[in-house]
Order: C-alpha cells, then sequence, then structure tokens
C-alpha cells in the first residue's frame, strides 16, 4: 500500500495566467493498493460529489501510469481523504490528477521519473500551473517548450502568508475559461509580460514592496468578474487594509491575500465584503510550502 499527500494550489498569481502557481498547506490524501477490481472509499470534504466509479479522476489518472509502464490494471483500492473544497480555485482537481499519478507511479516502482510525471499530469489537466506545484511543492512557473514541459521552481518566502477566502458556491473551471476572449490587445498582452516579469522577480528578491505593486492582470480577471459578485471591491478594500497582493485563486471563486503582517484585519476584510455581496464564505489562513 502507498500513501501520498498532495497540497492544495493557487493558479496564476494575477498575471500569470496559467503560467504561474503556488503549494498551500491543505491537503487531500491518497491511500492506493493493487486489488483484483476497484473499490474507492472517500473522508472529507465534498465525499458525496466525487464518483467511486470508473470516472473517478484519482482513478483515471493511476490507470494512465499502468498504461504508460506498460502494466495491466485489473483494479485498485484506494481511499481518499479530502481537505481541498471541490470547483473552489484551489486545485482540488490537480490534487486528484497528481494524487492518482503519483500514488500509481509509487506502487508501481517508480517508473516514470519527475520530468515525466509533470509533462502527465500536465497533459491530463490542460495547463501546468495548478499540477506542477501540486507536484514539486513551492511556486512554479511552467509552460511546454518545443519537445518538453519547461519549469521553475521558486522557494517561497518564509514571512509569506496565503489568506483564502472561499465562497460557497461552485464555479467550474470550464465555465470560468468560457468568459475568456479569444484574442487581446498588444497593450493588454504588453501589460501581462510586465506585470507577471515583476511577480516573479520580487518573489525571487523577497521584495515586498515592488510585489504589492505588481500582481495585476488584464488577461483573465477582469472576464471573470462578473462571475465572482465583490471581486473588484475585495481586491480594493482588501489592498486598502495591507494585503500585499489580492487576485483571483486560480478559475475562482475563492480570493487569494498575500500578506506578510496584517492578516487579521486583511481576513476579517475578506469576510465583509463577501458577506455585503451576500455571499457566504470561509475564510482560512494558510501558508505556501515548499
Ligand atoms: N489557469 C487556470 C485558469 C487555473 O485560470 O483557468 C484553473 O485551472
Amino acid at each position: 500500500m502507498v500513501k501520498v499527500k498532495v497540497p492544495a494550489t493557487t493558479a496564476n498569481l494575477g498575471p500569470g495566467f496559467d503560467t504561474m502557481g503556488m503549494a498551500l498547506n491543505m491537503y487531500n490524501t491518497v491511500e492506493m493498493d493493487f486489488h483484483h477490481s476497484l473499490d474507492i472509499t472517500i473522508s472529507g470534504v465534498g465525499m458525496n460529489d466525487i464518483d467511486t466509479d470508473e470516472t473517478n479522476i484519482v482513478y483515471q489518472a493511476a490507470k494512465m501510469v499502468f498504461d504508460k509502464a506498460g502494466q495491466e490494471c485489473k483494479g485498485l483500492r484506494m481511499h481518499l481523504h479530502n481537505e481541498i473544497p471541490v470547483a473552489r480555485g484551489l486545485g482540488s482537481s490537480a490534487a486528484a490528477v497528481v494524487g492518482g499519478v503519483v500514488a500509481a507511479n509509487n506502487l508501481l516502482g517508480s517508473p516514470l521519473n519527475e520530468q515525466q510525471l509533470a509533462e502527465l499530469v500536465t497533459e491530463i489537466e490542460g495547463h501546468p500551473d495548478n499540477v506542477l506545484p501540486a507536484l514539486i511543492g513551492g511556486i512554479v512557473i511552467a509552460g511546454w517548450g518545443k519537445e518538453h514541459l519547461l519549469y521553475h521552481k521558486i522557494k517561497p518566502g518564509a514571512q509569506l502568508q496565503a489568506i483564502v477566502a472561499i465562497p460557497e458556491f461552485f464555479l467550474a473551471t470550464k465555465k470560468a475559461r468560457e468568459v475568456l476572449p479569444t484574442q487581446v490587445s498588444f497593450q493588454d498582452a504588453l501589460f501581462n509580460v510586465n506585470r507577471a516579469s515583476l511577480v516573479v522577480s520580487s518573489l525571487l528578491t523577497e521584495n515586498y514592496e515592488l510585489l504589492s505593486e505588481v500582481m495585476e492582470d488584464r488577461l483573465h480577471q477582469p472576464y471573470r468578474s462578473d462571475l465572482i459578485p465583490g471581486m473588484n471591491a475585495l481586491i480594493e478594500r482588501t489592498k486598502q487594509v495591507g494585503a500585499i497582493g489580492v487576485v483571483l485563486s486560480g478559475a475562482g471563486p475563492t480570493m487569494l491575500a498575500l500578506t506578510i503582517d496584517n492578516s487579521d484585519a486583511v481576513a476579517a476584510t475578506m469576510q465583509q465584503v463577501f458577506t455585503e455581496y451576500g455571499i457566504r464564505c470561509t475564510v482560512r489562513r494558510l501558508v505556501p510550502i515548499m
């Protein structure tokens, strides 16, 4: 039997759409063993919303590792314990994919190396920004090269805290991607290249004064704001009480605030603004992990 623990992730970090993500200290756990048939049990959040048949994402991801390794998969016994809320922008689907792939790889004696695992999970998920930090931790910048997935991991600064306001409603990533344009202006592309580059430099140098001015985006957040009531007000007011950067977490609806101090005021303001807009939410204080 193998057991793997996969962290939640927050993708995009504002301007790094489909490119950057950060692992957070909230986890799903996958226990997996060989079995003559498929036997899946689930505990934790969203346990009644998750399939326990062959359509289960963890199982499907695991099966792809068996296929790649040329091993027959007669069935599996799995217990999934979930802390990451489903369809809220905290990487629950990435955690399922990574959990399935890593557990199956461990069970088979590691036929795939890290690069192969990174490429497989990105192919399954469609983009690397959640799956890569879920796989290797830290803050990861990733994208496809001509032949391979290119990625680089940054160690998060020790002072950095991540406060997330998780609304009660679900927002499917598919729906949050359907509102995105197929083309953007040259000015908006330039704006995001500039901001994303400065986000990376400020994270590398732990220059949080700079970071506080550059977590801005023009490629996805403006188009998604109608799907998250109060999003713009929450960004503005949470910045006013001292958050370094406030952005949509992944495809939403969760909002992420990065802080060093003032975390009480930041957490209270996030809760307050969502409440004013009639959105019930849970605020959690997390930290980025390596
Ligand atoms: N980069 C993705 C998005 C993350 O914003 O749609 C969610 O899968």
